[in-house]
């Protein structure tokens, strides 16, 4: 029996190797689909669903996203991928910049996947919604007195009670070019600044939560679908989950997405491909990691729906913006010493 679904797991290492026999093998002849992924949630159910669906088999391979982009890059006319999925705006922002996305016309697509989601351009579509807010924790803190935007979070009062994500990490470019699209760089700046002062600095989003459940820290500032995994392990935990910005812009909004590559073999396949998991594959992809759904017209998976809800404001800027702003969200937090 053929296995429909090859999964191949790669590293910087690994990368050459594989792609010495991705041209040996001369695969491009064939009829099944090649996925690239820099996400790694919930997409192998939603591949072996996707060809249960449509008879297409599809072929995919994992790694981190610069790696991707550069094998794409690298690859050329003779790529292997036909779509590229990944997460976070700024990646697929990046993958577009280098042109490694062609603009695909799909009615489907336009129809599932609101405006702020896709590119303008129509290179890239989100396709699962991750939401950047503020976690803390129940028992040292009332709801009462949670702050209730980013802006607070730069606040004096808030000074050593609050644990943040790294200025490497693309989340919180993505978030600080929210707000300097939002205030200008000179008042961007100034909160940044403000977060440098009050928080203590830690290297991913699950350190953050276990932080704050531990008490090290009252606040934090996380992707939801983190806490909806610690609170599926343990729904005892004393970590609660709080929309920012809910009187002014509406929560920071980031997605995961895709898009047919510039070179692709087999772009009515891709494109069905990013059609699927935007309409009928949209809850497999997103509900195994706790995301929200990008398509409005799916509805979000039980946990988080109940613990964080599902009626709150988002940001409604365009998550390209998040690409587009990056260089400057990263020199303004070296700038305003936040690291
Ligand atoms: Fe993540």
């Amino acid at each position: 029996m053929n296995t429909r679904i090859t999964r191949t797991r790669i590293s910087a290492l690994a990368l050459v190797a594989l792609g010495v026999s991705a041209v040996a093998c001369g695969g491009d002849d064939s009829d099944t689909l090649q996925v690239y992924s820099g996400r790694h949630y919930g997409i192998e159910t939603a591949f072996e669903q996707f060809t249960e669906d449509t008879g297409i088999d599809v072929e995919f391979l994992t790694g981190n996203d610069a790696e991707l982009r550069e094998r794409i890059a690298a690859e050329g006319e003779d790529t292997q991928a036909d779509a590229y999925i990944t997460v976070d705006a700024g990646n697929l922002a990046a993958a577009a910049d280098e042109d490694l996305f062609r603009s695909i016309d799909s009615p489907v697509l336009e129809e599932a996947i609101p405006e702020s989601l896709r590119d303008p351009e129509n290179r890239w579509f989100g396709l699962a919604v991750r939401v950047r807010t503020i976690v803390y924790n129940t028992d040292e803190i009332d709801e009462a007195d949670l702050p209730t935007s980013y802006e607070e979070l730069a606040e004096p009062e808030w000074e050593g009670r609050i644990c943040m994500r790294n200025s490497t990490n693309v989340y919180q470019q993505s978030l600080v070019a929210s707000l300097i699209s939002e205030h200008g760089e000179d008042e961007a700046l100034a909160i940044v600044e403000g977060w440098a002062d009050n928080a203590e600095i830690l290297s991913n989003d699950v350190l953050i939560i276990e932080s704050v459940a531990d008490g090290l820290c009252e606040i934090g500032l996380v992707n939801h679908y983190y806490l909806g995994r610690a609170l599926e392990e343990n729904p005892d935990l004393p970590v609660g989950l709080t929309w920012a910005n809910q009187e002014d812009r509406g929560v920071h909004v980031n997605i995961s997405g895709g898009g047919v590559t510039t070179y692709s073999k087999h772009p009515e396949q891709a494109q069905q491909f990013l059609e699927w998991l935007a309409t009928d594959g949209q809850d497999v992809l997103v509900a195994e990691n706790h995301e929200y759904p990008a398509n409005p017209d799916v509805a979000a998976e039980e946990l988080i729906a109940t613990e964080f809800g599902v009626d709150f404001l988002r940001d409604e800027l365009n998550a390209s913006i998040f690409g587009s702003l990056n260089p400057e969200a990263v020199r303004l937090m070296d700038e305003a010493g936040y690291s």
